[in-house]
């Protein structure tokens, strides 16, 4: 029943006006997270920290008729969208366009009553991985940018003309995963003696053009183009940041919700949840990460490396403030 009901919610929250689609992942996954078993009698704050299309907040108010909720997105464009599609929520929903790193410092300025979730779907949304001005795409040429956030100052391309090579091959390897980092590194720092990169599809040529076609299921450029775009938006230390705030904000019993799509991001969310459960801070509810359903995964291929985990904040009297 609640399954129909959420998979209808999903495609309309889903829809811009603008032709655009972003489809929330895991949605009932999420709501059940953050929702418990009585959804319609939890009361409090929710914060999205990643309001992206505002997706998932739509999903989070429409079945948790008590609940507000606090979005953050560093990304100005597509809080105009959140604008748009949580509109009907009125005075229930307050948007702000912040970076999780911001979010400790927001939330002590808008002293929110009893904050019972949060939710960080982290990385990129589709809205931005579709529009090839914005510079994450290697399969439409744009700019090499990347920025979520355009007040940040560094672009990728900033990195790829100015990094040194052994830094290069690192970026490449140790936040993509990219085992061929070291030849790709090279062939950058020797093309761009001739010229520097300006644009996603140079950049995205030179690396087929060292590594091989497209025989694999993956672009050869995958993995470069996401490691530069951890990098341009510092991902690694916004979700360390992030991570702190929920620690400090969450009541006893608040719920926070973590969708990662990278493997590295995913095990620092789970050491995350298991020291603090030493701790005696938190109490991990999903023992393994939870992933997309068959159909889903066959319906949004994006959610289709979508890692969620789920910790409950414990406050007990003696424990961590
Ligand atoms: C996967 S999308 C979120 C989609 C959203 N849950 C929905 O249902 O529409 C990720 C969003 O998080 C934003 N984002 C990523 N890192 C962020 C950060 N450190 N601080 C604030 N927003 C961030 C991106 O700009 C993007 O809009």
């Amino acid at each position: 029943m609640w399954g129909a009901s959420v998979e209808r919610d999903n495609q309309s929250a889903a829809d811009g006006s603008d032709g655009a689609v972003h489809r929330p992942v895991l949605p009932l996954e999420v709501l059940r997270a953050l929702g418990g078993d009585s959804p319609a009698t939890l009361r409090g704050c929710i914060v999205d920290g990643t309001v992206g299309a505002g997706g998932h907040a739509a999903l989070l108010l429409a079945h948790c008729p008590q609940v507000t909720v606090l979005g953050i997105d560093q990304d100005p464009q597509i809080l105009e969208h959140a604008t748009r599609v949580l509109a009907p929520f009125g005075r229930r929903v307050r948007l702000r366009h912040r970076r999780l790193s911001q979010l400790d410092a927001l939330l002590d300025r808008e002293s929110p009553q009893r904050v019972v979730g949060m939710l960080f779907d982290l990385g990129a949304s589709s809205l931005q991985l579709d529009s090839a001005v914005r510079g994450f795409s290697f399969q439409a040429d744009g700019p090499l940018d990347m920025r979520m956030d355009p007040e940040r100052e560094r672009t990728a391309a900033d990195i790829v003309n100015t990094w040194d090579e052994e830094d290069l091959a690192d970026l490449f390897f140790y936040e993509g995963g990219e085992t061929r980092s070291r030849k790709i590194a090279r062939a950058i720092v020797d093309s761009r003696r001739r010229a520097s990169f300006q644009r996603t599809a140079a950049l995205a040529d030179l690396i087929e053009r060292t590594v091989g076609g497209r025989g694999g299921k993956l672009h050869p450029a995958t993995k470069v183009f996401q490691s530069l775009r951890r990098a341009v938006n510092e991902e690694g230390d916004e979700l360390l940041a992030g991570l702190a705030a929920a620690e400090r904000w969450l009541v006893d019993g608040g719920r926070l919700a973590v969708i990662s799509f990278h493997e590295g991001e995913d095990a620092e969310v789970k050491r995350f949840f298991v020291e603090g459960a030493a701790r005696g801070a938190w109490r991990v509810l999903s023992k393994k990460a939870i992933q997309p359903s068959r159909e889903e995964s066959h319906s949004n291929r994006r959610s289709r490396s979508a890692l969620l985990r789920v910790g409950e904040r414990v406050r007990t009297s003696g424990g961590p403030a």
